[in-house]
């Protein structure tokens, strides 16, 4: 998968990216990342990119020309077209089943705002407009970082152990079970019993339940999409959940 971005701070992209999971991506030829300098497509002296905006206001505003100027060309850069993403609160809620959606992507172009927001007019260049979180951040650039990770590792041979993207959170819409390691007993908090047990479809058993019972606790606004049994959903009514 290629990942593009375009930001007028594209060095702070390279020690996440160079590290742990993302740099061995990159050695193995499963990522090729490339973060471009918006002011590369300035024409005046301070290479400018930003301008007040009409009808008053605070802040400033990310003008139209050097981006939509940059899209078109780093766009052309290659023979296939990238899927242009732009960030802002205003967009999609950015979630693990997009980000499964855009792990199928071979080319992606991240787009990140700075300033007070961008001319509404760039969005006409965007594909989707993604948020990750209902909170403001001041530029798209951690963004962009949380979408490339949460996406990068879902492509297969880039994790390790094939199997640890399929068992975790989110994966069938419920959290992951609970996990430990030794010891057993830690400050007298014991390890459940059946997971020491060796009975394999009984951890299996164990942890489905776990995965149910977390979500009901945790996040009980996941259950009603989550792919449950009848059976299972029967189980979590008797509950009370
Ligand atoms: N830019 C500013 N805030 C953002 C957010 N919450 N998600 C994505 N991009 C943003």
């Amino acid at each position: 998968m290629r990942i593009e971005t375009l930001s007028v701070f594209p060095d702070v992209f390279a020690s996440y990216l160079g590290a742990s999971m993302m740099g061995r991506a990159q050695t193995k030829g499963l990522l090729d990342f490339e973060a471009y300098d918006l002011r590369d497509w300035t024409h005046d002296r301070h290479r400018t990119v930003d301008d007040a905006p009409f009808g008053g206001g605070q802040g400033m505003l990310m003008k139209p020309a050097p981006i939509f100027e940059a899209v078109r060309d780093i766009s052309a850069r290659h023979e296939l077209r990238p899927h242009v993403i732009f960030f802002s609160p205003v967009g999609a809620r950015f979630d693990e089943a997009a980000a499964r959606r855009l792990s199928h992507e071979d080319r992606i172009l991240f787009v990140c705002g700075r300033y007070e927001g961008m001319d509404e007019r760039c969005y006409d260049l965007a594909d989707e407009t993604l948020s990750i979180g209902d909170y403001v951040l001041t530029g798209g650039e951690l963004a962009a970082m949380v979408v490339t990770d949460a996406v990068v590792r879902l492509i297969p041979g880039v994790l390790g152990d094939e199997m640890s993207a399929e068992d975790e959170s989110f994966a069938g819409g419920l959290l992951e079970y609970a996990q430990y390691t030794r010891p057993a007993v830690y400050e007298g908090r014991a390890v459940p019993d059946v997971l020491l047990s060796g009975d394999h479809a009984a951890v299996d058993a164990w942890r489905r339940r776990n995965q149910i019972e977390r979500t009901a606790l945790w996040r009980p606004d996941l259950l009603e999409g989550a792919d449950l049994t009848p059976e299972e959903r029967a189980w979590l009514a008797e509950r009370g959940d």
